[in-house]
């Protein structure tokens, strides 16, 4: 991507960002270090092999899996309402629009700070520059979110840790099943993941 189009994204990410999320604890905190010079959100890659290696592809891909999810919330609205019901947990569609665009921007946290460039000769590749060795692949997401956003929800949480689904399942001691039992946003989340990286072609953002 180019300057202009990388500023257009961060523009588009951040639209979705001050309009689709109300009034939470350190969202402003979280906002100042997305823009700031210690954060690559907005320029790294979504992954060093596949397509979204690219500067953006991160945002790209979170702006991506934000739009599947909303897709998904306006298919299922009616199977959620329901399965709150069956949870017998309070169900505020708001509040579950809010979690979901939090859930869907930043369940890739964890790739911020991670790539940098290799050049050999003429070609400039992406490689992993570890820089917060913590947990697991979900469970570094979290971390970094809760740095920031003091106020995240449990199933903001669940559903960031285990959007990998069972790909990834020892990221987690519970089992994923039991997640998206208790969280239809979890589930939402990780069809989300899952369409935005297979249904669209962006290639796979993983690794
Ligand atoms: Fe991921
Ligand atoms: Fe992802």
């Amino acid at each position: 991507m180019d300057s202009f189009e990388l500023d257009l994204q961060r523009d588009k990410f951040l639209k979705i960002f001050d309009n689709e999320i109300g009034e939470r604890e350190g969202k402003e905190a979280l906002r100042e270090w997305l823009l700031g010079e210690d954060c690559d959100f907005f320029i790294a890659p979504a992954s060093t092999k596949y397509h979204g290696n690219y500067e953006g592809g991160l945002c790209e891909h979170s702006i991506d899996v934000y739009e599947m999810a909303v897709r998904l919330e306006n298919l299922y609205r009616e199977d959620i309402r329901k399965q709150y019901l069956v949870l017998n947990r309070p169900y505020d569609r708001d509040q579950f629009m809010e979690s979901l665009t939090i859930a869907a921007l930043f369940h890739d946290l964890c790739k911020t700070n991670f790539y940098k460039t290799r050049t050999t000769g003429r070609n400039a590749s992406y490689v992993v520059d570890e820089q917060l060795p913590f947990g697991g692949h979900g469970s570094k997401s979290v971390y970094i979110l809760s740095k920031y956003l003091k106020d995240i929800k449990d199933e903001e949480a669940i559903a960031i840790n285990c959007h990998m689904g069972f790909s990834r399942a020892n990221d987690s001691t519970v089992s994923i099943g039991e997640s998206f039992r208790y969280s239809p946003l979890a589930w939402i989340v990780h069809v989300a993941d899952e369409a935005a990286t297979f249904m669209l072609d962006r290639g796979s953002p993983e690794t």
